[in-house]
């Protein structure tokens, strides 16, 4: 039994020193220390062996499998420290290219919008995407069943008083809400309109809205201001001119158009034809939507407008589909 132990001692020395992968040290394992494996079976021999001899070969069997097993343990560790696959490096690929973000032509837009009524002493707002019917209509004046809430296309949604606001001017009523005058704010923002798609109009875009509340505030005002922003962000030698129109929420109101750029008035696909461009409405606030928000009517006055952003950025970077700034399609955005 003596010799056969030494025996097994010195093949488990020179097994292990042939295992080289994880399979085959799983094989020595099996071998050597399972439940049927070598060891195991000198143990069950042991049962056979005389009572006197026992004490003694019991202590050489624990002792040659406390060895068997250390010398698993080595082996298993030497294995983990390789690394188990090296991929192969090829220095002859080329390295990969990274690319750079840059800002949607919307923002860029927006942020020349902002940055100049910001010099012009204005604040920047914002508010809810998600309206109610108080805000984006009755406190701006559409009295319930008015016919101007059918020009909005408005996206109602499950809840009965809420709604995906149609335009900005709900801004107006929150800041004018919160804050007493003056107020000189713009409110920048995405709308959504339920219109059908086309390569002209889409279902969301944006707007920035104005507003300048205080004592005193007249149309001249009014005046200087737009037509200040519009040389600034147009240029200096272009031709404007109000037309008078209606929005429920001023009165007087005005739409502002400028001569087409494309065309420079002559008349072309884009003006259809008529040489201007219709950019932004525009008027003194209704004295109604004072009387909501809780404003004195008799002490101040005030002027509002309200522009599309994307037609602007479609005439500005001379882009014929607008569904483009929505599809997020970087061989579109990395243009810009
Ligand atoms: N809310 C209007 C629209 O979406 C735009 C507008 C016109 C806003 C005149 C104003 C304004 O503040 O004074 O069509």
């Amino acid at each position: 039994m003596d010799s056969k132990v030494t025996q097994l001692r010195h093949q488990a020395e020179t097994e292990i020193a042939a295992v080289t992968t994880q399979q085959q040290l799983e094989e020595f394992r099996i071998k050597f220390l399972s439940r049927k494996g070598l060891i195991a079976s000198l143990f069950d021999a042991l049962r056979s062996v005389k009572p006197s001899e026992k004490p003694a070969l019991g202590r050489l069997l624990n002792e040659l499998r406390a060895h068997t097993q250390g010398l698993y343990d080595h082996k298993a560790a030497s294995l983990e420290s390789v690394p188990k696959r090296r991929t192969p490096m090829d220095l002859t690929l080329p390295g990969r290219r990274s690319y750079l973000g840059s800002k949607h032509p919307l923002s860029q837009t927006l942020d020349e919008i902002k940055s100049i009524f910001v010099s012009m002493g204005f604040g920047i707002a914002d508010g809810p995407e998600i309206e109610d019917d108080y805000h984006n209509f009755e406190a701006l004046n559409f009295p319930p069943n008015h016919p101007a809430r059918d020009t909005q296309d408005t996206f109602f949604l499950s809840d009965k008083n809420a709604l995906l606001r149609t335009h900005t001017s709900p801004v107006q009523i929150r800041v004018m809400e919160k804050h007493p005058p003056p107020v000189r704010i713009i409110m920048p923002g995405r709308v959504y309109r339920n219109e059908a798609i086309s390569s002209r109009s889409y279902c969301v875009f944006y707007q920035v809205e104005g507003l300048f509340v205080d004592r005193g505030v007249t149309f001249s005002d009014l005046k200087g201001t737009l037509v200040s922003f519009i040389k600034q962000f147009y240029g200096s030698g272009l031709k404007y001119k109000f037309r008078p129109t209606f929005f429920p929420f001023t009165e007087p109101s005005a739409d502002i158009y400028i001569t087409c750029f494309v065309c420079g008035g002559k008349g072309c696909k884009l003006c259809k034809q008529n040489g201007w461009l219709e950019i932004l409405g525009c008027g003194m606030v209704d004295p109604n939507v004072f009387r909501y928000v809780g404003y004195d009517a008799e002490k101040y006055t005030g002027y509002a407008f309200g522009m599309g952003v994307d037609r602007i950025a479609l005439l500005r970077y001379g882009i014929d589909d607008i569904r483009l700034f929505y599809e997020n399609d970087v061989r579109f955005l990395n243009q810009f």
